[in-house]
Formats: C-alpha cells, sequence, structure tokens
C-alpha cells in the first residue's frame, strides 16, 4: 500500500520533470501543406507558391466552398490572415475560419463573418458548442475597428484545456473560461479546422431579412499566414495534457483590459444578455471571475442565429 503510493508519487514526479519542454511555435504554415479543399473544389484556388488560399461563392456555385485540415488537432492555437469580400452588397454570406470535431455529439469553436446591406459594413461573431450543444448557441457579435474586407487581418483561437481565447490581431475580444457549470458544453474533442464560405440567408444579415444576391457578383474570401501551433492528434501519446504545455495558459491582466475596452466598444450582442431567448441565462454567464462577461457592453440588434 505504502510503497505504491510511493511508486505512484515517483512516476508522477518523474512525469513532471521530465516532461518534454516545447515552446511556442508561430511559425506560418502553407496552406497546400496544413489544409486540402472540402467542396466545390474548383472554388478553392491555392495561390501559385502554395501559401494562401482564396475561395469563393457565385451563381454558378451558390453553395459556396470550403477547405479542412488534414489533421486533427487536440488543442492548440490557430491563426489565419483573413481578407472578407468587398462587394459592395454581400447581405446572407457567411464566411468562416473554424474548428469542428467529428463526433456525432461535435465541438465547435467558431469566428463566422456576416455579410452586409450597402451602407452598412461586416459583422463578426463568435460562438463555441461543446458536446453537441447546437441547441445552445454561445454566440457574440461584434462591429470591428476596421474594414475587414479591405485588408488582411489576423484572427486567432487558443484553445487549451483551461479556456478559449478568441483574438482579432492582437487583441483578444472574448474569453471562454472552462467552468464546472459548463459540463460537457466546453470543446474537448480534437477538431479539424476548416475556412468556408456560404449561403446563410435565413439568418445571417438582419436575422434572413436580406439574402444573398448573386448579381453582386462572386464572393471572394482570401486566408493567408496560417499558424497551427496544435496538438496534432496522431502525435499526442495519452492524455492532451502533455502537449498543453506549448500554448499560452492564458492572457495577461493587461490583455484583459484591452480586450474588456473593445468588447465595450464594439459588442453589439451577447447571449448572454438575450433573456428573450434563455429565460435562465445560461450558467457560466453570472461566474464571476476572468472569463466574466462585462455587464456594462451595450447591447442592441439581439437577432441571433437559430439553424
Ligand atoms: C514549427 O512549426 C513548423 C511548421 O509547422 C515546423 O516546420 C517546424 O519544424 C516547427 N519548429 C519546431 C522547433 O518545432
Ligand atoms: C498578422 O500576423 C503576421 C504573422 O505573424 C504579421 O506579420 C502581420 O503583421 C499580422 N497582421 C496584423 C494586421 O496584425
Ligand atoms: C455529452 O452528451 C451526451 C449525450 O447527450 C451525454 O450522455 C454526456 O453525459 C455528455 N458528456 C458530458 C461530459 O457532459
Amino acid at each position: 500500500m505504502l510503497f505504491s503510493t510511493y511508486l505512484r508519487f515517483v512516476i508522477l514526479f518523474t512525469i513532471t520533470i521530465f516532461k518534454p519542454s516545447v515552446s511556442l511555435n508561430l511559425s506560418i504554415v502553407q496552406f497546400t501543406e496544413a489544409f486540402t479543399s472540402l467542396y466545390n473544389n474548383q472554388n478553392v484556388v491555392p495561390s501559385i507558391d502554395g501559401k494562401s488560399v482564396e475561395i469563393s461563392m457565385n451563381q454558378w456555385t451558390t453553395s459556396g466552398s470550403g477547405f479542412i485540415s488534414r489533421n486533427a488537432y487536440y488543442y492548440g492555437l490557430f491563426t489565419a490572415s483573413i481578407k472578407l469580400p468587398n462587394n459592395r452588397y454581400s447581405a446572407g454570406v457567411v464566411a468562416t475560419f473554424y474548428a469542428q470535431s467529428h463526433e456525432l455529439n461535435r465541438d465547435e469553436i467558431d469566428f463566422e463573418f456576416l455579410g452586409h446591406i450597402e451602407s452598412e459594413k461586416w459583422v463578426l461573431q463568435t460562438n463555441i458548442y461543446g458536446n453537441g450543444s447546437v441547441n445552445k448557441g454561445r454566440e457574440e457579435r461584434y462591429t470591428l475597428p476596421f474594414d475587414p474586407s479591405e485588408d488582411c487581418h489576423n484572427y486567432t483561437i487558443l484553445w487549451n484545456t483551461g479556456r478559449i481565447v478568441f483574438y482579432v490581431d492582437d487583441c483578444p475580444i472574448r474569453e471562454v473560461e472552462n467552468v464546472e457549470s459548463m459540463g460537457g458544453d466546453f470543446p474537448s474533442q480534437p477538431m479539424f479546422l476548416y475556412g468556408t464560405i456560404w449561403d446563410g440567408s435565413d439568418w445571417a444579415t438582419q436575422n434572413g431579412k436580406y439574402r444573398v444576391d448573386f448579381q453582386h457578383g462572386s464572393f471572394v474570401t482570401s486566408y493567408s499566414s496560417f499558424v497551427i501551433n496544435g496538438c496534432r492528434v496522431d502525435q499526442v501519446e495519452s492524455t492532451p495534457m502533455e502537449c498543453d504545455i506549448a500554448l499560452p495558459s492564458g492572457i495577461s491582466d493587461i490583455e484583459r483590459s484591452k480586450m474588456n475596452v473593445f468588447r465595450s466598444k464594439y459588442m453589439t450582442y451577447s447571449y448572454c444578455h438575450d433573456t428573450a431567448r434563455y429565460r435562465a441565462t445560461l450558467p457560466e454567464c453570472g461566474v464571476e471571475g476572468p472569463g466574466m462577461q462585462p455587464v456594462e457592453a451595450p447591447i442592441s440588434g439581439a437577432s441571433s442565429r437559430f439553424i
């Protein structure tokens, strides 16, 4: 008895000491190295050097197009530099960069960009699903301090066992802490990365009021400067914890105050404030601590996604 306790201690101690020291690897990977096309392949066009890709949706391929990573990842930090379609009117169009598992009870971590009518700009939506909780959206929406169809900007998902952080360029915009009350709703299955463009006319722009109109041309999104600092699921030996150490564990106090400034200026919708949809707010909404939602954020246009 005593000996086995001792043994367990020695084993734990040894694992702790001899964990390989892995450092954060932010090197850029080529599109063709890390991804392959997912559907409507003729609309998934890598650059000649293989570094970047353009995907499109038009009158001939009204279902859009997309790509998927060659590998699945069990936690990681993922960046894509994205430039959205710059058509004058892009209502109904949804452009995405997201992670999703292939389990029946799927997990998902989303950046979704929602197209706009002529007088407006793209809206960014973030969302997560865990363990198939697709009837329990956790959407947030934001306007952006720049026109995302004008230039490339970096959109990053950090996903570790303790939290998920969404970044726009160097600014964290949302932090989802893995609190106990979320249970299995916190994403914890190996996930593939995706980039897609598709027709979300039924909900994307002002709750479906404005639909995709292909007379405004082909809608093209470009992606480049991919960073995949993830734990490849086929290389994780037993638990993802072993890989987790290569990732930032969270954000600093300075970053958190930047995040809160962003949220108070640009957030236009949060599921935590949508009492029409959730008569009782989801459990993590009331949680005190670094993952909480700032309640002072201005909330308007509370249309939400029900698909
Ligand atoms: C960093 O990542 C790149 C791209 O995935 C890879 O080629 C390189 O070997 C990695 N470097 C280290 C030190 O792991
Ligand atoms: C995006 O990331 C790349 C690679 O790290 C960097 O060179 C570039 O300046 C970043 N772009 C923006 C707009 O922050
Ligand atoms: C995931 O969902 C399944 C089916 O709804 C449920 O049985 C299981 O307990 C859930 N897992 C967790 C960790 O909540």
